[in-house]
């Protein structure tokens, strides 16, 4: 695991940025996993704006796969996942509506299943975005959750749902339950790319980064990845004890490798 950070949460967007950017070059038929919330928010503008004016790759032959999707809302419900990530990123880099893919919610309890089947069929996910809550969850898998779980039905915690009450016009309009990617879906993906900025997430980062392997801590899973890579903001960073050393890493890594 690569831990990375950053001084501002525009810093982790341009990086961010650049990887996202270096595997569509490397493949343009890349099967990108993303994620919704307003951590990602910054790395989506600037995605966009390279794209409009001419430095982006060619973003036709992508395909992309959302994290997750609440339960109860109609798809074209403004604030699904399915919708927010078409407003906030893939219609702007001119993906076809049909190459950007949720969960099917039109039969909630098969969902979970038709989904990891679509995932397989197109051959896995190459790079998966990763916000993480200040539970340390990871997608929707709360706290508890399964460290090889697949796709299927989560509640939300109290936490997750005052957390995102602010997307809502009321708290109670946010939903209680979730179709999410499990924490064994998002291990297969084939390189992690985790995101977290500002002071609220640094007891959730130093959790899952330095605590233990836990279900308590559903981030933590990203310690089994082999290609695991965390990009933080000195805020979101302030928890590490290893901190020090994760900046050594970064200044003196050779130039054949990247991120
Ligand atoms: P946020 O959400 O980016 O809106 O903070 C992250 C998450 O809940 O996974």
């Amino acid at each position: 695991m690569e831990v990375v950070a950053l001084s501002s949460d525009l810093e982790v967007a341009t990086v961010a940025a650049d990887v996202i950017e270096s595997i569509v070059r490397r493949h343009p038929e890349a099967v990108v996993g993303l994620a919704t919330g307003s951590t990602p928010g910054p790395t989506y503008r600037e995605l966009i704006r390279r794209h409009q004016s001419d430095q982006g790759p060619d973003y036709d032959r992508v395909q992309v796969f959302i994290l997750d999707e609440y339960v109860g809302l109609a798809p074209n419900h403004p604030k699904s996942y399915r919708q927010t990530i078409a407003r906030e990123l893939t219609d702007d880099l001119g993906l076809a509506p049909d190459r950007v893919h949720g969960p099917d919610m039109s039969d909630v309890r098969e969902a979970g299943s038709r989904y990891e089947s679509k995932i397989t069929g197109v051959g896995g996910i190459d790079i998966q975005l990763l916000g993480i809550g200040t539970d340390g969850h990871l997608a929707f898998n709360e706290p508890g959750s399964s460290l090889a779980s697949l796709t299927r039905l989560k509640t939300l915690t109290p936490e997750t749902r005052r957390d995102n009450a602010r997307f809502f016009a009321c708290s109670e309009d946010v939903p209680r339950h979730a179709i999410t990617q499990g924490l064994g879906t998002i291990q297969r993906a084939r390189q992690l790319l985790l995101i977290a900025t500002g002071a609220a997430k640094a007891g959730a980062i130093a959790a899952a980064v330095e605590g233990p392997l836990t279900s308590s801590c559903p981030a933590s899973v990203i310690q089994l990845h082999p290609h695991a890579t965390v990009l933080v903001d000195f805020d979101a960073a302030s928890g590490l004890r290893r901190l020090e050393y994760y900046r050594h890493v970064y200044e003196t890594k050779p130039d054949w490798k990247s991120i």
